[in-house]
């Protein structure tokens, strides 16, 4: 990682926990979104998680339609860690309107989330999402899953998307 002045930054030993999750990852095939209601699909996904030496992990994730290559949604954010815990807070802001703050736990190399906080611009589409849940899982042989669930204004928590990823740098 680099600082402006582009010099090596050493990562904050606050956030070791979650070095599994740095770098830049690929989908490896196209991820697959469904919900009720809505045409299943599949789609690309490219995630950077960096540092910059503050206790913080900088993310972005920019999916893609898996056909067209069209942009679809993005997420942007950043990632804490309260200290002396595996607690963890992902704060997140959404090409949809919608800002979160989910809180968990990172045991190992999983990261469990769930919403503790959702707010969205006055005119957002609906249905409006209640509820999020969202699991990143590092396996062994070194991709790593995202799975996304989610309750809205009509239906109970159910998932949304599944998609791996292989770490292109
Ligand atoms: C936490 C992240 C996300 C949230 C909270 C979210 C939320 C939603 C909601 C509320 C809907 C409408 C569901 C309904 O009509 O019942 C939806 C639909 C959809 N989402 Fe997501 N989404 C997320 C991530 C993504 C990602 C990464 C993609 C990848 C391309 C995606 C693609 C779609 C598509 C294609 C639809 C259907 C749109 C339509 O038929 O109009 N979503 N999403």
């Amino acid at each position: 990682m680099t600082s402006p002045v582009h010099q090596p930054v050493e990562m904050n030993p606050a956030i070791l926990p979650l070095d599994w999750l740095l770098g830049t990852w690929q989908s490896d095939e196209p991820g697959e979104g469904r919900f009720p209601n809505i045409k299943p699909f599949r789609y690309l996904e490219t995630l950077h998680f960096s540092h910059v030496g503050q206790p913080v992990v900088n993310f972005a994730f920019n999916a893609f339609h898996a056909d067209s290559k069209k942009p679809l949604h993005r997420e942007c954010g950043f990632i804490r860690m309260q200290p002396e815990t595996n607690n963890v807070a992902f704060i997140v802001a959404q090409n949809s309107g919608l800002v979160e703050i989910e809180e968990g736990e990172v045991t190992g190399q999983q990261l469990n989330l769930r919403s503790h906080t959702i707010a969205r611009m006055s005119f957002a589409k609906k249905p409006h999402v209640k509820e999020i849940s969202r699991v990143f899982q590092l396996s062994a042989d070194g991709r790593l899953e995202q799975r996304v669930s989610m309750a809205t204004d009509n239906q109970p928590l159910m998932e949304h998307l599944r998609i791996t990823y292989v770490r292109s740098s």
